[in-house]
């Protein structure tokens, strides 16, 4: 039997200055307070990212940072190691966003060292896969993903995929109001987790969170969460205002 709890995690990318988001972590966390059926995280920007865990320390929502670097420290101008990020009060970390691969060289290569740093320092990584839209309408989608997942998650065990999560984020789908459709979330998610069983065996079927990610909103989240290998979501935009990104973790309300 699957125990996958709930998971809703916002990705601020690159917005907010640290007063404006402290406010919005406040704001959230009254909101959410009493909630506990789903696990929450919050990615601020790394400047952000202190005065952020002053407000939700000890609360029922997590850090995450947006990206690391996989080396411990060093003459590596501008980038932030595993354990900044830890002693920031982060749990979790994003890896490997399309925005990342697209503005800043970031390749599957580049993704696996960092997936395997953060898994050495305790950090949880959530992995982001997706396909464009020419990959999309050529048929492509799953060997994409395919490709993906086997360059990404290289060197890996079964014990690594314990602390893994998933992000299915569709190319297309970030930022321009287009969802996919409930049954496209579900085909790309029913794959990736049949990959990953083949691969790691049964724990993916019981513990491995996959999250959609793509304009998530209020509005959409029950139908895509009633998927039944959809585990949760990866939300940009809906996640920078208090009251749409409480209302997505309160799906089920
Ligand atoms: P939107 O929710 O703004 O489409 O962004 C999704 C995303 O990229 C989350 O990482």
């Amino acid at each position: 039997m699957a125990d996958r709890k709930p998971f809703i995690a916002g990705n601020w990318k690159m917005y907010k200055t640290g007063p404006e988001a402290a406010e919005l972590a406040e704001e959230l966390k009254k909101l959410v307070c009493d909630v506990n059926g789903v696990d929450i995280m919050i990615a601020p920007p790394f400047t952000a990212l202190g005065t952020v865990y002053e407000i939700i320390k000890g609360s029922n929502i997590q850090l995450g940072g947006q990206n690391l670097f996989w080396k411990t420290e060093g003459a590596y101008t501008g980038e932030i190691s595993p354990s900044m990020l830890r002693s920031a009060g982060c749990s979790y970390v994003i890896i490997g966003h399309s925005e990342r691969r697209q503005h800043f060289g970031e390749t599957d290569e580049t993704i696996s060292k960092k997936i395997r740093a953060a898994l050495d320092a305790e950090l949880k990584p959530i992995l982001c896969i997706g396909e464009s839209l020419e990959e999309r309408e050529s048929n492509q989608t799953y060997s994409v993903l395919d490709n993906q997942l086997e360059r990404c998650l290289q060197g890996l065990t079964s014990d690594d995929i314990h602390n893994l999560t998933i992000a299915y984020e569709p190319v297309w789908a970030i930022g321009t109001g287009k969802t996919a459709t409930r049954d496209q979330v579900q085909g790309a998610h029913s794959h990736i987790r049949k990959r990953l069983k083949e691969k790691f065996g049964i724990l993916v079927e019981k513990s491995l969170r996959i999250l959609y990610g793509g304009s998530v909103k209020p509005e959409n989240i029950k139908g895509l969460m009633s998927m039944p290998d959809v585990d949760g979501a990866l939300v940009g935009g809906a996640s920078l205002k208090a009251e749409s990104f409480a209302g997505i973790i309160r799906f089920n309300d």
